[in-house]
C-alpha cells in the first residue's frame, strides 16, 4: 500500500491537502481540488517544455541523465552496441525481451520481406525539386505511406500494428535511399535481401553499375552500432509527438511522419547536421577559442553539446567516439576531428560549459563519422530517422496499451484580451 504522501499548505484559505505520492510523482489532477472558491478552477501546474512533467509510465528506455547511464528494457547500451545488432535491438526495444534463434530469424525474415517500396512511391519522390532536403522527403513519403495501408487505420488490433512494425522498419532506410539518388539523379537501387539491413541499406545508397554490392564490413558494422546507439532515448520531442499525435488514434504511419518532422529540428535529431555546418564554419582548431567565445555572449550554440536529461557525459558519445578509430581505420581520419576536440577539450575545461553541465551528446561526433563513410550532410537526421523508428513505435504501442493514456491535450494559462465587442472594419483606425 502507497503511504507516501505530501501535504500541502494553501496560504491564501489556510486549508491543507495531502495529496499521494507516487514513484516520485503526484498526479497533477490531484492539484485540482486546491481552489479558493467553489467558481475557482482549480490549482495546475505550469511547466513548458515539461521539464519536470512525467507524461507516461513507461517499460522500454531507463536513462538516468545523473550519471550517464542508458538502458534498453534493462540492458545497458554499453553491452548491446558491442554484442548485439540493430535489428535484434529493435525487436528487443519492441517486444522486452531479446529474442531466440528462431523469433530472431522469423523477426529478420519478416522486415527483409517488406523493404520493397510501391512503385508510385517513386512517381512521388520524383515530383522533389533535385535540392529538397532528404528529411522533407522522408517526413512527406512516410505520411504519404498511410494512402497505401489503409488497414493501419486499426490501430487497436494487434496484428494489424505488427505488421505495419514490419513494414516501418522495413521501408525506412529504402525510403531514405531513394531521397539520396534523387538528389544526385541517379537511378534507384533496389533492395538487395542478401545483405543485412544497414549492409542493403548501404547498398541502396551507394550502388554503381555494379552487379552485386559488397558493403565494407568495418563500415556497415559501424553504422549498424550507430543504429544501435539511436533506437530510443525515452520521452525526447519525437518521441513526445509520436505518442501526442498516435492519441488521438491516427494512423502509425502519420503519426511516425510527424514524429521524424520533431526530430528534424537542429536542437534534436538535426544537431548532426548543424554540428558539421558549424565545424565547417570554424575551419581550423585555431579558430576554437574565438567560437566558443561567441557562443558564451550568447551568439548561437554549441551545436552537439547538452542535454535536456544528461547532465554528464552522453554514454553514445563515448561509444561514437570508439567507433569513429575504427571508421577512420578504413576512411582515412576526417579533418573535421580536430577542430572537435579541441572544442570537446576546451569546453569541458570552461566554466560557462561547467557550471551549466554541458557535455558533448550522440550528435557531436556521429557527423564526422558519416561523413568519413561518404553520407552527404542533409541526410545525417535521416541516418537518426530510420532507427529511431523502432523507439516510436515501440513508444506509440505502449501509449496505445496504458489504460492510463488519453488524448494528448494540455491546459493553458489565458494571458490574452478578455471579452469585447467586434469592430466594424470602417470604425478601425
Ligand atoms: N551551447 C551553449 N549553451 C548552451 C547549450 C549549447 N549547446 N545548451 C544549453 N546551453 C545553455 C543555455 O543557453 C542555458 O544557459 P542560461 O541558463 O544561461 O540561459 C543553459 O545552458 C540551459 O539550456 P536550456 O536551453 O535551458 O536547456 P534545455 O534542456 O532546454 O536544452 C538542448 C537542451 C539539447 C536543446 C540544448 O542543450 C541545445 O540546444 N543543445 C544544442 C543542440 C543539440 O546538440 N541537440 C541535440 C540533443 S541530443 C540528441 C537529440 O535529442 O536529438
Amino acid at each position: 500500500m502507497n503511504t507516501e504522501t505530501l501535504t500541502i499548505s494553501d496560504n491564501r484559505t489556510g486549508k491543507k491537502y495531502e495529496i499521494p505520492i507516487w514513484q516520485g510523482t503526484i498526479r497533477a489532477m490531484d492539484l485540482r481540488q486546491i481552489k479558493t472558491s467553489d467558481e475557482d478552477f482549480g490549482l495546475m501546474t505550469y511547466d513548458p517544455g515539461f521539464t519536470n512533467t512525467a507524461s507516461c509510465k513507461s517499460h522500454i528506455t531507463m536513462l538516468d541523465g545523473e550519471r550517464g547511464v542508458l538502458w534498453y528494457r534493462g540492458y545497458p547500451i554499453e553491452q548491446l552496441a558491442e554484442q548485439s545488432t540493430f535489428l535484434e535491438t529493435a525487436y528487443l526495444i519492441l517486444h522486452g525481451e531479446l529474442p531466440t534463434k528462431s523469433q530472431l530469424d522469423a523477426w529478420i525474415r519478416s522486415i527483409t520481406h517488406h523493404t520493397l517500396l510501391h512503385e508510385n512511391t517513386k512517381k512521388f519522390i520524383d515530383g522533389f525539386h533535385y535540392d529538397a532536403h532528404p528529411m522533407g522527403i522522408l517526413v512527406s513519403t512516410v505520411a504519404g505511406l498511410s494512402t497505401f495501408y489503409p488497414d493501419a487505420k486499426d490501430i487497436h488490433n494487434s496484428e494489424s500494428r505488427q505488421v505495419q512494425t514490419y513494414r516501418l522498419i522495413a521501408k525506412m532506410p529504402t525510403i531514405a535511399a531513394f531521397a539520396y539518388r534523387h538528389s544526385l539523379g541517379m537511378p534507384y537501387a533496389y533492395p538487395d535481401n542478401d545483405l543485412t539491413y544497414t549492409g542493403n541499406f548501404l547498398n541502396m545508397l551507394f550502388k554503381a553499375t555494379e552487379l552485386k554490392y559488397t558493403p565494407n564490413p568495418v563500415l556497415e558494422r559501424a553504422l549498424d552500432v550507430l543504429f544501435i546507439l539511436h533506437a530510443d532515448h525515452e520521452q525526447n520531442c519525437s518521441a513526445n509527438t509520436m505518442r501526442s499525435v498516435g492519441s488521438s488514434y491516427a494512423d502509425p504511419f502519420c503519426a511516425t511522419a510527424a514524429a521524424a518532422a520533431a526530430l528534424y529540428g537542429p536542437l534534436h535529431g538535426g544537431a548532426n547536421e548543424a554540428v558539421l555546418r558549424m565545424l565547417n564554419q570554424i575551419g581550423s582548431k585555431d579558430n576554437v577559442p574565438q567560437f566558443i567565445a561567441r557562443v558564451k555572449a550568447g551568439e548561437g550554440r554549441l551545436m552537439g553539446f547538452g542535454h535536456r536529461v544528461y547532465k554528464n557525459y552522453d554514454p553514445r558519445a563515448r561509444i561514437i567516439k570508439q567507433i569513429a578509430d575504427q571508421v577512420f581505420e578504413v576512411t582515412g581520419r576526417n579533418p573535421l576531428l580536430n577542430i572537435a576536440l579541441e572544442l570537446e577539450r576546451i569546453a569541458l575545461e570552461d566554466d560557462y560549459f561547467v557550471s551549466r553541465r554541458l557535455y558533448p551528446n550522440v550528435d557531436f561526433y556521429s557527423g564526422i563519422i558519416y561523413q568519413a563513410m561518404g553520407f552527404p550532410v542533409p541526410i545525417f537526421p535521416v541516418l537518426f530517422a530510420i532507427p529511431r523508428t523502432a523507439g516510436w513505435i515501440a513508444q506509440w504501442e505502449e501509449m496505445l496499451l496504458d489504460k492510463d493514456q488519453k488524448i494528448a491535450r494540455p491546459r493553458q494559462v489565458y494571458r490574452g484580451e478578455t471579452r469585447r465587442n467586434y469592430v466594424p472594419l470602417a470604425a478601425r483606425g
